[in-house]
């Protein structure tokens, strides 16, 4: 593959993935990020790190030269500090996109694939999730990244370039951060079960969601790159499959071989109710098939990840 690339926010969870799979396919990869949240020190050393803001319109211009395909995963990732800090998350997550956009625009990049959000769709009176839903976001990142499709599709339609926006669904994986607060469901229900601590679950714990597994999502996105006919379009990218929290919580236990002392905060709301993917449009223009069943992606993720993998580790030797 001898394609050069830009990847925005290529230091965080799936930007190391996609960064590092890029390469070993002999594709150029250049990354921007601001490492607010990221953290470069996984990335190949074959990837070209650029420290800086997606916002820096003159950073993107010379970061530009000779890309062919930008891929835009820059952005405030979390639900509930987005309802904190809906200001921060429409200046990254819209501003930051505008920004990258208009450089394209002026340097002449053939495509964008934009990294957005299952969240846009909110509460459907139906799923699996189509793409021809109208979105209901209920929430700023959600409505931070519907707007950042808009102004994908619209800048990219007035200055000549292809656009293609990805609407990830739960991923999950190794490496993915554990932020001592908003932390993303399965690494932090895997700590707490391995931990031998309480999970809480917000709502009744039947409220459903996709997960997905980062090589899946790694692999839509690379054929995003490439794919024709795909210009304009938005995609759904999960693994079709629909687990409420309560089975996560028993998948987890059966993997970490671990017993959960689950704690319902019925108080709580636990938010969108349903969020399943319907794949039928990624399956005819990516020929997108998710490869990795939950059960198995969880076991991947406990083992390779070094914060899960260790504790695994001591505990097989104390055992034997
Ligand atoms: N992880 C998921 O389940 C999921 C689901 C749907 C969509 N997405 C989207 O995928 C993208 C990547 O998500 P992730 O899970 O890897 O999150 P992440 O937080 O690990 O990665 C985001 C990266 O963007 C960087 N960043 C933030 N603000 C920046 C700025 N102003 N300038 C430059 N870099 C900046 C962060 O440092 C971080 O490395 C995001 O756009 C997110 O909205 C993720």
């Amino acid at each position: 593959m001898s394609m050069r690339v830009l990847i925005t926010g290529g230091a965080g969870f799936i930007g190391v993935h996609l960064a590092n799979q890029l390469v070993r396919r002999g594709a150029a990869v250049r990354v921007l990020d601001d490492l607010s949240s990221g953290d470069p020190a996984s990335l190949s050393p074959s990837v070209n790190f650029n420290r800086g803001d997606v916002r820096d319109v003159p950073k993107l211009w010379s970061l530009l030269q000779g890309v062919d395909v930008v891929f835009h995963l820059a952005a405030r990732v979390s639900v509930p500090a987005s309802v904190l800090y809906p200001r921060e998350y429409n200046d990254v997550n819209v501003g930051g996109t505008v920004a990258l956009l208009e450089a394209c625009r002026d340097v002449g990049v053939k495509r964008v694939v934009l990294a957005s959000s299952a969240t846009v769709y909110g509460d459907q009176p139906s799923w699996p999730i189509t793409e021809d839903m109208p979105p209901n976001p209920a929430v700023p990142y959600a409505v931070s990244k519907l707007a950042a499709e808009r102004y994908l599709f619209t800048i990219g339609r007035l200055s000549g370039f292809e656009t293609v926006a990805l609407r990830i669904f739960n991923a999950y994986g190794p490496g993915q951060p554990l932020p001592p607060t908003h932390a993303p469901v399965i690494p932090l229900f895997m700590q707490q079960i391995i931990g031998r601590g309480s999970v809480i679950i917000f709502g009744d714990g039947r409220q459903t969601r996709d997960f997905v597994y980062i090589d899946d999502v790694v692999d839509a996105l690379i054929t995003a790159a490439t794919a024709s006919n795909i210009d304009q379009e938005v995609i759904n990218v999960g693994s079709g499959q629909e687990t409420s929290l309560l089975q996560l919580v028993d998948t987890i236990c059966s993997v970490v071989n671990a017993h959960a002392n689950v704690i319902e905060n019925s108080e709580a709301s636990g938010g969108i109710r349903h969020l399943v993917a319907d794949l039928t449009k990624a399956r005819q223009l990516l020929k997108y098939k998710p490869r990795t069943q939950l059960v198995d992606g969880l076991r991947k993720f406990y083992e390779q990840d070094a914060r899960f993998g260790a504790r695994a580790h001591a505990g097989k030797a104390l055992v034997g």
